[in-house]
């Protein structure tokens, strides 16, 4: 079985004042029976490594590189230095914002790997794609464009995104989601798949519910413990 994980991702939000947040998170789950990961911005990954307990830290996005002159970028042993243990690779705000490929993603999947780092590697389609018919074959794309070889449960993680609802409240129906699940576990069988897009904690239960849903990737509701943390108790 895949291993179970209740993700946030802090985007461009947070500084040390909200590290309270993290520590109430951590108090609320001392012994998770699920893997918590919470990806804040890259200012606060070393403070929030020292303050988050059983609860693991990630990056938001590495370079390809391990070092070199690339300024404002960041790489995967430096977030690994920093103490955290993943990095969310290949996001639609990255691939949107930065022009990012699969092949971009594929080579920062591969430095996240070198550095000891599970990869979150980010997929999904955008609304004309889905009203289009084409969802499963960008999946596709994507999917063989931006997973590297040597991938596995212990170093990586796939989260369906899709762009449509992620941050607008929309989320797919649970037949939607369980079509493209079910179509990435046939090529990926021993991954973690999460899913993406405005997850709540009124919603988490029906979608942890899902067959080969093994988690979530969660935005807005991962920014506070109380909003969190009952997204984490229904994955447990
Ligand atoms: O990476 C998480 C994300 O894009 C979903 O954001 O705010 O819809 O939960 P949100």
């Amino acid at each position: 079985m895949p291993r179970k994980i209740a993700a946030g991702n802090w985007k461009m939000n947070g500084t040390a004042a909200d590290l309270d947040q993290i520590k109430a998170l951590a108090s609320a789950h001392p012994s998770p029976s699920v893997e918590i990961l919470i990806c804040p911005p890259a200012t606060l990954v070393a403070h929030m490594a020292d303050a988050a307990g059983p609860i693991k830290v990630g990056g938001q996005d590495c370079h390809a590189e391990p070092s070199g002159a690339h300024t404002g970028d960041i790489a995967a042993p430096m977030l690994a230095a920093a103490g955290a243990t993943a990095v969310i690779v290949g996001h639609s705000e990255r691939r949107t914002d930065h022009a990012e490929t699969d092949a971009i993603v594929q080579a920062k999947a591969r430095a996240a790997h070198a550095a000891g780092l599970t990869a979150v590697i980010c997929i999904g389609e955008t609304l004309q794609e889905r009203e289009a018919g084409t969802t499963l074959s960008v999946i596709d794309t994507q999917l063989s464009g931006s997973v590297p070889e040597g991938a596995s449960d212990s170093n990586t993680v796939i989260a369906y995104e899709p762009l449509w609802a992620i941050g607008t409240g929309k989320v797919p129906t649970l037949d939607q989601i369980a079509e493209v699940h079910a179509h990435i576990r046939a090529k990926h069988t021993d991954l973690a798949i999460l899913y993406g897009g405005s997850v709540k904690g009124s919603n988490a239960t029906e979608i942890f519910g899902v067959p080969h849903v093994n988690g979530a990737l969660v935005g807005g509701a991962s920014l506070k413990a109380n909003d969190f943390s009952p997204i984490v108790t229904a994955l447990e």
